[in-house]
């Protein structure tokens, strides 16, 4: 059994946490998070340098805030586990920074966790059945603000080493991601960023088939993405309504539209990718599944093993950080607290 504090700060959540692992079940005993959308909101987007010093102003409080609700002292800590790549060099800086000063103090080893191998054992949080009896192979779609990639895993998560990712890798977004394609219509559409979570809300009752949106990339020998096109699409439909003056009444109906392009594009590629590699489980992981609609569509499935991590893991957050760094941990994979002074933060990886 062991407790590892996670932290993250890659993009615009600060976030600590403490898991429990105990080779069946990773148990969350504290999350704590500061999300930066409010500060964000009036640039309509993250802007990197806002991002940083908040994450300074708040990743303490954080460490604090999970350390109070778990109830354990640092020393009970067995290591702390700390997303180093990718994402925003100088907010995962901030992360990198707090977790050498802690793990020098304390003597504790240092576990760095690529961003989406946390939110790959996203899955496992609070949820006993999964780690031990995932179904191989497993296609893992990742589907964030930042990355929409599939994956085909072959080996059950105690073998999982690093970089695992990067080897089983069987398409990506060749534009944006699927949340940036949510963020960056909803823009468009006038709602605040993050915009994936209001086109979900107003696609409710929405009419999914009003509107004509391109699903890029429809060759079946291709498992890439392509978003771009949805946002320009999506521009000229704004334009025209807004020139017919029924935008407003039309703004369910063009959100109901667009997150149908938008998951229609995600589920054709699924599709042929579960046939072509004979998958017996799917994992959806990252912000964009949190969408309803999605969840929806996933559970259509048949014959295949459904894992989708809680709602409140889907978004960033350090307790998926955590689990990625215990399960490294349990592997013997770590740093001293002398060898972590050494470590340093990757934008990309
Ligand atoms: O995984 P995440 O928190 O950050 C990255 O690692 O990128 O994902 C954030 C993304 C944003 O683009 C946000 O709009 C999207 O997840 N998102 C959603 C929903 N909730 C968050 N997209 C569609 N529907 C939602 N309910
Ligand atoms: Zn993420």
């Amino acid at each position: 059994m062991s407790f590892v504090l996670g932290i993250e700060s890659s993009c615009d959540e600060s976030s600590a946490s403490v898991v429990e692992f105990d080779q069946h079940l990773f148990k969350v005993h504290s999350v704590s998070t500061f999300s930066q959308i409010d500060l964000h909101i009036p640039y309509g987007g993250v802007v990197p340098e806002v991002a940083s010093r908040n994450h300074l102003e708040t990743v303490n409080q954080m460490i604090d805030g999970a350390m109070k609700v778990w109830g354990g002292k640092y020393s009970d800590l067995d290591a702390i586990a700390v997303t180093n790549r990718p994402g925003l060099v100088g907010a995962l800086l901030v992360g990198v920074s707090a977790t050498k000063a802690l793990s020098y103090c304390l003597k504790k080893p240092v576990v760095p966790v690529h961003h989406l191998e946390g939110h790959a054992c996203s899955i496992f949080l609070d949820q006993s059945d999964t780690l031990n009896t995932i179904k191989l192979p497993l296609l893992l779609v990742v589907v964030s603000g930042g990355h929409t990639s599939m994956y085909i895993i072959k080996t059950l998560p105690e073998f999982w080493e690093k970089d695992f990712l990067k080897h089983s890798l069987i398409g990506q977004s060749r534009d944006d991601a699927a949340g940036e394609a949510f963020d960056k219509t909803a823009k468009l559409m006038g709602f605040p960023y993050p915009g994936g979570v209001w086109i979900d809300r107003e696609a409710k009752g929405g009419n999914p088939h009003a509107f004509t949106l391109p699903r890029a990339l429809p060759q079946k020998s291709i498992l890439d993405f392509s978003f771009s096109g949805l946002k320009t699409a999506a521009s000229f439909v704004i334009q025209d309504l807004k020139k017919k003056g029924t935008f407003e009444s039309s703004k369910k109906d063009l959100a109901a539209s667009v997150q149908e392009a938008i998951i229609d594009a995600l589920f054709s590629k699924i599709k042929i990718a579960i046939h072509q590699y004979d998958c017996k489980g799917i994992a959806i992981v990252g912000g964009v599944a949190a969408n309803s609609a999605l969840r929806a569509r996933l559970e259509s499935l048949k014959n295949i093993k459904i894992y989708q991590p809680l709602k409140e893991y889907c978004t960033d957050n350090a307790a998926m950080i955590a689990a990625a760094g215990a399960l490294r941990f349990s592997q013997g994979q770590f740093l001293t607290h002398h060898e972590a002074l050494k470590l340093n933060a990757q934008a990309s990886a």
